[in-house]
């Protein structure tokens, strides 16, 4: 699998036909809204995410983004509105509930096993089994060939799934909890900040990645602090301001300029750019 300079999104673009008109979104959300107590964290979003479409998601601090992605993976139940996966209906009590629909989650404190290697970080809880009943055993010859296939096939990644993960980079080890995601075989990988303690390169490395999956048909879902990447990287960037919507643009049709004005007042000085 050869990983590519950025040029990816454009190429899906090419493919897929413009992103808007794609039949049904692979998720959609419907007039979402999350209470804490008095705090109205996200109002009123409504919001549909296409296949294969990386769709970021920038704000403040506060604006209300992990939030809204917590109710899109299953870890907060909306105080109202709906969410549809492929045009259904769904409910989730809990991220097992999501991941029953394919939706996968990354979160930013990765939860890896520093003493585990790599092939293990993959699969903990969910190991490839052989024999029946009480008798049934790991496999680790399919833990480690399904790792490795991961890894290097879906991933493109020449690593050794031996390693253990403490000598891994910090881009590396975002890859083996990408990889995890990966061992459920979702549809939808939803990633917290994916960039925002990583070095130059391992950030490139985690967005070259990410165009990766994009091709193979997942649908992407990042929110990030990181409004150059997401400029390069997104096919659309949502902006949230104090819990609401207030944008999404393309990023042909938006600069970093822009962007940040969005998201520091909600809104437009002059209009500019929206001709
Ligand atoms: N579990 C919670 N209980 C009470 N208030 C919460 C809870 N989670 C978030 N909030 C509040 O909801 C608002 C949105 O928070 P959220 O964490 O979604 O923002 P964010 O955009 O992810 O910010 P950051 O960039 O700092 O991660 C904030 O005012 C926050 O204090
Ligand atoms: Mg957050």
């Amino acid at each position: 699998m050869s990983v590519d300079d950025g040029t990816a999104t454009e190429q899906r673009h090419a493919e897929s036909g413009d992103t808007e008109s794609a039949g049904t979104p692979k998720l959609h959300a419907e007039n979402l809204t999350k209470q804490f107590g008095r705090i109205v964290a996200v109002e009123d979003v409504s919001l549909e995410i296409q296949p294969s479409e990386v769709f970021a998601l920038v704000g403040d601090n506060g604006a209300g983004k992990s939030t809204l992605m917590n109710m899109l993976s299953g870890v907060h139940e909306p105080t109202k509105g709906q969410i549809y996966k492929d045009g259904q209906p769904v409910n989730f009590d809990n991220p097992s509930d999501a991941r029953a629909t394919g939706i996968e989650t990354v979160y930013q404190d990765l939860a890896l096993m520093d003493d585990l290697d790599i092939a293990t970080n993959i699969f903990i809880g969910q190991f490839p089994r052989n024999g029946f009943g009480p008798f049934r055993i790991i496999d680790w010859d399919e833990t480690y060939e399904r790792a490795e296939e991961i890894m290097m096939d879906q991933l493109g990644r020449d690593v050794d799934i031996r390693t253990e993960v403490e000598f891994l980079s910090g881009g590396q080890r975002q890859l083996v909890a990408i990889g995890r995601a990966l061992a459920f075989d979702p549809d939808v990988i939803i990633l917290d900040e994916p960039t925002s303690a990583l070095s130059v390169d391992a950030t490139r490395l985690v967005q070259d990645t990410i165009d990766t999956l994009a091709d193979q048909g997942i649908t992407i879902v990042i929110v990030s602090h990181n409004i150059e990447s997401v400029l390069k990287h997104a096919d659309r960037i949502g902006v949230l301001f104090q819990g609401q919507l207030v944008d999404i643009k393309q990023p042909a049709e938006t600069d970093l300029e822009e962007l940040n004005e969005l998201m520091t007042t909600g809104t437009l000085a002059s209009g500019r750019l929206d001709d």
